[in-house]
Formats: structure tokens, sequence, C-alpha cells
């Protein structure tokens, strides 16, 4: 091989190497996966996402962590944590839509349930909880009685759609919020864990 072909070849080589697979999100957070634990989640801006993580942090790291717009083949999980972003009351289509299409998958494996909301920046209290996932993610995610809860979210302008951004505002009077407590998620996430692991 010439000088000239040799380095076409390792140029390619590199270039191959450089090619990123298809995209896993989160694939390499948290990194003491056990291969038992998934969370899988709907999201419009993030706060689910980050809920998410936080969640595994408080199980010491075990769970694989997916968006749901992956459509993540969940089969090989013993254990799922589901959790979904409100709005107008509901989690994401793209979660419904999943859930839908793999009950099998998901049947008994459910330990635990969470929703991330604003829920106009108050407390939450048993209303919101009956509302948004006894009465809501529960039932799509034909979960029987495991460990729930529902967090307060956050609003960030810049993350959303423009037509919803600049009906947000107004409604918002320009004003976002982040009431999303990682202490909270961590703590559900160690509730969880228990609840198997007793
Ligand atoms: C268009 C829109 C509709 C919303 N509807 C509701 C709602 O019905 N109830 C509620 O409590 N919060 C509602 N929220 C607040 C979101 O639930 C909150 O911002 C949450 O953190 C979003 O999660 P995400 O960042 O994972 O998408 C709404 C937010 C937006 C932008």
């Amino acid at each position: 091989m010439d000088k000239r072909s040799f380095f076409k070849t390792s140029m390619v080589a590199l270039g191959g190497l450089l090619i990123p697979r298809k995209m896993l999100a989160l694939e390499y957070y948290p990194a003491t996966k056990n291969g038992e634990w998934a969370i899988l989640y709907g999201t419009w801006c993030g706060s689910t996402r980050d809920a998410s993580v936080w969640i595994s942090e408080g199980m010491n790291g075990i769970a694989n962590v997916f968006d749901v717009r992956e459509n993540p083949d969940l089969s090989k999980y013993k254990h799922i944590v589901i959790g979904g972003a409100i709005r107008a009351g509901v989690v994401p289509k793209e979660l419904q839509t999943y859930l839908e299409n793999n009950k099998s998958v998901i049947d008994g494996k459910v330990r635990g349930l969470f929703a991330v909301c604003g829920n106009m920046k108050q407390p939450v209290n048993q209303e919101q909880h009956n509302r948004l996932i006894n009465n809501h993610l529960a039932k799509l995610a034909g979960a029987g009685n495991v460990p729930s809860k529902v967090f307060l979210g956050r609003i960030t302008f810049g993350l959303m759609e423009p037509d919803v951004q600049k009906q947000m505002r107004s409604m918002m009077n320009n004003e976002e919020y982040d009431n999303l407590k990682r202490s909270e998620c961590l703590d559900f996430g160690r509730e969880v864990f228990k609840s198997i692991n007793q």
C-alpha cells in the first residue's frame, strides 16, 4: 500500500470509530446499573428526565433511564418505574401510546409511578395525587398498589414550542419557576428500592 492509500484507509477507519451508534439517551448515567431496573419517562421540557435520573440516584444508581421516545425494549427488566410530565392534566401522548402497546411487557413489573406537574406552584395534595396517579398513570400502566409521587416541576420558556411559549408567557406573567427538588426524588427512589429489597 502506498503512502497515499494508507493515509486514506486510516482516515476511513478513524471516521468509522467516530460515527456514533444509534443514540441511547442516558445510557451512561448512572454507571452502576444492575440490569434489573429501568425508569421510563415522558417529558416535554426535561424536568421529568431530571426527576428520573435523581430517582435512579436514590436507588444507588442501578436503574437504566429511558426517554419513551427511544421506544425502549424493556422486556429484559424485572422492575420498572414509570413517570410522566403533565400538560392539560395528562402525560405525553408518546407515553400513553407506549404503555398501551407494551401492556404485556410491563405487566406485573411496575414498582413505582410518578408525575411531574406545575400545580400553579401550590403544594401537591391528595386530590392531585388521585387525579394524576390513581385515575390516570396507574390505569395506563396497569399498575396495582405501588409507591407513587407527584413532584412539582418547572417552567423554562425557552424550551417550549413557540406557540406554547407565547401562551405560557402571558399566562405566567412572564415568570419562570423551578420547584423540582432533587432531595424529594432521591427519597422516592429509596422508597421504591426498599419496597422490593426489604
Ligand atoms: C402547555 C403546558 C400545560 C401544562 N399543563 C399543566 C396541567 O394541566 N397541570 C399542571 O399541574 N401542570 C401543568 N403544566 C406544568 C408542567 O407540568 C410542568 O412545567 C412540568 O415541570 C413539565 O414537565 P417537563 O419539564 O418534564 O415537560 C403545564 C405546562 C405547560 C407548558
